[in-house]
């Protein structure tokens, strides 16, 4: 049996749990931690999350074990929320303050998406959602850009600080910040009212955080996205996941986004609470 282990969300070990039950082979836990959690797994399992590993995890990793000499932690639990410190290998404190350590090759990426900071003035936490997301899947980017779901203006203070002009369609208020900027537009009314004529522009990113039931937002964000055609270059949905069964529901949101011509994929992000970044591109 080998040693795997996965760095995750606090709050989200069942969804972790739900996913791993879709993987072939044996997997069982050994020990199980807020956010950092161990598993034995025999090669079947083993081969298989070495080739997809799962994306409710934030990183994954092999041959954790307790380091009685170390003190040093580069991240650790505060509030429910995995913290990290700007530098160093893995090094996971648990709870009675022993020091695990690891292999952990993604660790780097990840304390970097991780330690990416909120500004002051950001209407909403959903500023790092986005933030992160870009930072992820780096590229030039230009155009208008659709927000639905947009209140208070955490993700869209992101994009407009991109230099995106920006659609906000959110029957919610924003943030009074944009009622002085002149490349953000406010369309206040629930998506499944708007039609082509509300929007009379193409979009080359649309985001979408509603909190509106997964499938109802997915299907309303490709109605919408469907008027842009091949100027559409990126989706950035996030799918909330309040219970595990939903992890089976998932595959379908990708295929349906995939009818866009966007190639898709799933990333859990550090900011992420009870959901999941669906990622719409064209390459
Ligand atoms: C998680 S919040 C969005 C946070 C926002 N993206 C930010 O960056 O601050 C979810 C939003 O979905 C909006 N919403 C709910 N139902 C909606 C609908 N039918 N159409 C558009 N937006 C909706 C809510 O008004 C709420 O502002």
């Amino acid at each position: 049996m080998k040693a795997i282990f996965f760095l995750h969300i606090p709050g989200n070990l069942d969804l972790l749990k739900a996913q791993l039950a879709t993987y072939p082979g044996t997997l069982n836990p050994s020990f199980l931690a807020p956010g950092f959690s161990t598993f034995k797994a025999d090669d079947v399992a083993y081969k298989a999350l070495k080739e997809k590993p799962p994306f409710m995890a934030l990183a994954m990793g092999e041959d954790a074990s307790r380091n009685e000499l170390s003190t040093t932690a580069t991240v650790w639990v505060e509030n429910k929320e995995l913290i990290f410190s700007h530098h160093g290998e893995f090094s996971y404190r648990d709870k009675k303050d022993q020091i695990w350590q690891g292999l952990c090759p993604e660790f780097e990426k990840l304390t970097k998406l991780a330690t990416i900071e909120l500004p002051p003035l950001a209407p909403s936490r959903a500023w790092l959602k986005i933030a992160q997301a870009f930072s992820l899947f780096p590229k030039a980017r230009s155009g208008h850009a659709l927000e639905i779901g947009s209140s208070p203006g955490g993700a869209s203070y992101f994009l407009r600080q991109q230099g995106l002009e920006l659609v906000g369609l959110d029957p919610g208020e924003m943030d009074p910040l944009f009622k002085t900027d002149q490349g953000f537009t406010h369309l206040k009314k629930p998506v499944q009212d708007v039609q082509p004529r509300d929007l009379a522009k193409k979009f080359s990113l649309i985001a979408v955080d509603t909190n509106l039931p997964a499938s109802m937002s997915v299907a309303e964000a490709i109605r919408v996205a469907s008027w842009s055609g091949d100027v559409l270059k990126e989706v950035f949905l996030t799918i909330k996941l309040p219970a595990p069964k939903l992890i089976s529901t998932l595959e379908s949101h990708k295929r349906a986004l995939r009818k866009l011509g966007l190639k898709t994929l799933y990333k859990q992000l550090p900011s992420h609470h009870r959901e999941i970044l669906l990622y719409g591109y064209r390459s």
